[in-house]
């Protein structure tokens, strides 16, 4: 992007492919993160006097228009954290885009409706994803990319968008990439790696390559019950992915072999039901060993003598990695464990890095201060798949 404020932008019209796909609650944005992450960007072109078109996807609606997933509320947070007023346009590449793109000032700032009321944008058939790309194309004259936290994706708006016109990674991409560049390169160690959420599912890739490469990985969350269950562990009525038993099994057997430590929880904090995060009511927590929980009663977050043991891996550590919460930080009763980690990762020495959307928010929304780490990613998935070393179709797009 330096280059491009460089060679000037006034009067130019600029996509951006932003990351706005923040938590909402009805149309209350409950963390805005990841709109603040890209305000650098944002900024610089419209002080620039470029018309700055910003587009983005929000949630999963199903490639037709739905007003649960408008982004009228991200870009009303966009205008209130600018101090300017911000356009909207009610469709992505319809009229109203057209005419919003249009009617724009050097310096003056748009949000285009959620880029996947388009079915276009998520296809997987390239001439449907193309033809979309093609019309998107017709709003600007210049593309930067700076959604990072969609950068895995292969969509029109990310891939096949930024071939159609000149283009240039925001500074939020450039940030991040340099941070994760730092994981995987000449990495200070210890390393070490804590990993929750719900899905071991969604982790497995990521702990195949870090069974390579980390020293530590101190697994939590939903996920941290099939790992239990592989060990053999009573788990009681808590989530397992059954299928997964046999690779998970292998994972604990090949850091074995590797000399990586992987820790488990050794005892969680556990409940008959799941707790009620609308109203937040106090349910019945009991903490009980990880390796004996009773028949009728799910693990919903690590017990605090695993958030202690936790801490004390955490605390000679040279580089950290953390992504997924511990538990179901959601609800009081169970966020003992994801602030016991967070804590340890704010009193650490070490280089630390916060990745995936739910963590993030969770070190805000436990009332942590970011700049207490070394760098919160906004990005999940992508963190993810940047760390198991794939080809990021929305990284390769701006580099061609
Ligand atoms: C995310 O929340 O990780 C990104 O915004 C990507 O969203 P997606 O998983 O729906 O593609």
């Amino acid at each position: 992007i330096d280059e491009l404020l460089a060679e000037g932008v006034a009067g130019k019209r600029v996509f951006v492919r932003a990351d706005l796909n923040v938590p909402l609650d009805g149309a209350t944005i409950t963390d805005d993160g990841r709109i603040r992450a890209v305000l650098p960007t944002v900024k610089a072109l419209a002080d620039a006097g470029a018309k700055v078109v910003v587009a983005s996807h929000l949630g999963r609606p199903k490639g037709e228009p739905d007003p649960a997933f408008s982004l009228a509320p991200a870009a009303d947070r966009l205008g209130e954290l600018l101090g300017s007023t911000v356009a909207f346009a009610t469709d992505t590449v319809g009229d109203s885009a057209r005419s919003t793109v249009a009617d724009l000032a050097d310096g003056q700032v748009a949000v285009i409706e959620n880029l996947r009321f388009n079915a276009g944008e998520t296809s997987k058939d390239d001439a449907e994803r193309g033809a979309f790309a093609d019309r998107l194309a017709e709003l600007a004259d210049l593309y930067v990319g700076d959604g990072f936290g969609a950068v895995h994706r292969k969509h029109a708006s990310v891939f096949d968008l930024p071939a159609r016109l000149p283009h240039a990674a925001g500074f939020l991409i450039a940030t991040e990439v340099g941070v994760l560049k730092q994981l995987t390169d000449d990495v200070k160690r210890p390393y070490v790696v804590a990993l929750g959420g719900s899905k071991v599912s969604d982790k497995l890739a990521v702990i195949d390559e870090l069974l390579g490469r980390a020293d530590r990985i101190l697994i939590g969350g939903g996920m941290a019950f099939t790992f239990l269950k592989a060990k053999g562990y009573e788990i009681g009525a808590s989530l397992v992915q059954d299928d997964q038993l046999p690779v998970v099994t292998e994972y604990v057997e090949r850091a074995e072999k590797n000399g990586v430590e992987l820790v488990v929880p050794v005892d969680v904090v556990a409940a008959a039901r799941f707790p009620d995060l609308k109203t937040k009511a106090p349910s019945d927590p009991v903490t009980v060993d990880a390796d004996a929980i009773p028949a009728d009663l799910m693990g919903l977050d690590i017990g605090p003598r695993t958030g202690a043991l936790y801490a004390s891996k955490l605390a000679d550590a040279g580089t950290v990695f953390w992504n997924g919460p511990m538990g179901v930080f959601e609800h009081p009763d169970y966020a003992e464990g994801t602030k016991a980690v967070a804590q340890a990762l704010v009193d650490s020495p070490a280089f630390t890095v916060v990745g995936g959307g739910d963590s993030a928010a969770a070190v805000r929304l436990l009332g942590f201060d970011e700049n207490a780490f070394g760098h919160i990613s906004t990005g999940g998935g992508a963190s993810l798949e940047y760390l198991e070393g794939k080809t990021l179709p929305g990284l390769a797009a701006l580099e061609g």
